[in-house]
C-alpha cells in the first residue's frame, strides 16, 4: 500500500485485501473497477498498488457519499478515483457511456458491508433494533412492506430459497400472525419464538431468515449472474476478475459461471455431447477457491465464510447471454 493510503477504519476491514490484489495483478497505470466500494478498502489497496485510475461503484448513497468525501482526500489525488453510485450489473454500459475502459482489472466482493449492518437505521441487523428496512440503496420495498404484505407461501419460498431454512414454513406463518412488524427486533423475536431458541445458543436462529429477505429484497443472486456478465463484457483481453462471496449459493453462481465460461462446462449434456460448437472461452487461468489465512481470521472472523475466485479474461468475444444463460448450459 502506497506511504498515501490510510489505514482503513478498523471496524470496516475489507477482507482477504492482500489476496484481491494478489489475484488482480495491477501492472502501474492500469485502469481498475471496484463494483462493491463498500468502505473503500479494496479501492484504497488498488490505488496503493499503483492502479493508474479506480472506478468504484456502490448502489448505496451513504457509501458513495463517505467515499466521496474521504478518499480522494486521503490520497490526494481526485483524477484517479471515479465513484458512481450504481448497481455493478450496470458496469460495462456506464464505463461506456463516460468513454471509460476496457477495464484491466475488476473486483466484486458481494453482500452487506460492515455500515450496514452496524448502523440499525439501516435495518439490516438483529443485533441492534432498527426499522425494518435492509435495501442496500435506499429505494424500493423495504423488509417491512414484505413481511407485511407479502403472502405466506411467498414468504416461505423466499425464507426456503435464499436462507437455506428447513423450517421455513412455520416461521413464515409466524410472521403472518404477528403482523404488523416493523423493527427488526420483532422480526428477530418472531423467528426464534416459532424456531425455539435458547438463550446462548451458538446461532441465533434469525440469521438465516433475516439473510434470506435481505438477499430476495436487494435482488442479490441476479445482480451476482448479471454482473459477472458485465464484467465479461467490461474486461480486456487479459484483465483480471477477482470475486469475493460470503456464503454458498452466490459462491455457486461464480463457481459454474466461471466453469462454464472457461469451456470446462461441456456444452451438451451426457446423452447428446455437443463439442465444437460451443463459443471460444472468454475466461481462462481460473484458480482454486481461496479462503482467508488464519491470520486474517484471528483479527477479522468476519472473513471466516469468505471464498475468493478469479480468472483471466481471454481475448474471444463475451457469450451470448440470451443463448448461454446461468442457470441452463453456462
Ligand atoms: C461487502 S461490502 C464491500 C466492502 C469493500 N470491499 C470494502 O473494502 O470496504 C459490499 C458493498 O457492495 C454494495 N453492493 C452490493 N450489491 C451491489 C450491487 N449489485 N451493485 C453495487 N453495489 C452493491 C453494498 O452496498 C456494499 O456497500
Amino acid at each position: 500500500m502506497s506511504p498515501r493510503a490510510p489505514e482503513p477504519d478498523s471496524r470496516h476491514l475489507p477482507v482477504m485485501v492482500d489476496e484481491v490484489v494478489a489475484a488482480l495483478a495491477i501492472v502501474p497505470g492500469e485502469t481498475l473497477v471496484d463494483g462493491t466500494f463498500g468502505a473503500g478498502g479494496y479501492t484504497r489497496a488498488m490505488l496503493g498498488a499503483g492502479a493508474g485510475r479506480v472506478i468504484a461503484f456502490d448502489r448505496d448513497p451513504d457509501a458513495i457519499a463517505e467515499g466521496a468525501s474521504l478518499v480522494p482526500d486521503a490520497l490526494g489525488d481526485e483524477a484517479r478515483l471515479t465513484l458512481i453510485e450504481e448497481n455493478f450489473s450496470q458496469m460495462d454500459r456506464v464505463l461506456a457511456a463516460r468513454g471509460i475502459g476496457p477495464a484491466d482489472g475488476i473486483a466484486l466482493d458481494i453482500g452487506v458491508s460492515s455500515m450496514q449492518l452496524d448502523r440499525a437505521d439501516r435495518g439490516f441487523s438483529f443485533q441492534s433494533d432498527g426499522p425494518l428496512d435492509m435495501r442496500m440503496s435506499k429505494a424500493g420495498m423495504t423488509a417491512a412492506d414484505f413481511v407485511n404484505d407479502g403472502d405466506e407461501a411467498d414468504i416461505a419460498q423466499v425464507i426456503k430459497d435464499y436462507g437455506e431454512e428447513p423450517r421455513a414454513r412455520s416461521i413464515a406463518r409466524a410472521i403472518i400472525a404477528a403482523r404488523p412488524i416493523t423493527r427488526t427486533a420483532e422480526l428477530a423475536a418472531v423467528v426464534r419464538k416459532a424456531l425455539g431458541y435458547r438463550q446462548g445458543q451458538k446461532s441465533d436462529p434469525a440469521t438465516r431468515t433475516f439473510q434470506a429477505i435481505r438477499i430476495h429484497l436487494n435482488a442479490e443472486l441476479e445482480e451476482l449472474e448479471q454482473g459477472l456478465r458485465a464484467a465479461e463484457r467490461a474486461l480486456a483481453p487479459g484483465g483480471r476478475l477477482a470475486v469475493v462471496t460470503f456464503h454458498s449459493l452466490e459462491d455457486r453462481i461464480v463457481k459454474r459461471f466461471l466453469k462454464s465460461r472457461s469451456g470446462a462446462t461441456p456444452a451438451g449434456s451426457r446423452h447428446r455431447p455437443e463439442t465444437a460448437s460451443g463459443p471460444a472461452p472468454s475466461f481462462g487461468h481460473v484458480k482454486k477457491p481461496v479462503s482467508a489465512s488464519e491470520r486474517e481470521l484471528a483479527i477479522n472472523p468476519r472473513a471466516r465464510s469468505a471464498r475468493l475466485r478469479s480468472a483471466v479474461r481471454t481475448d474471444a468475444p463475451a457469450w451470448d447471454q440470451a443463448k448461454y444463460s446461468q442457470g441452463g448450459r453456462a
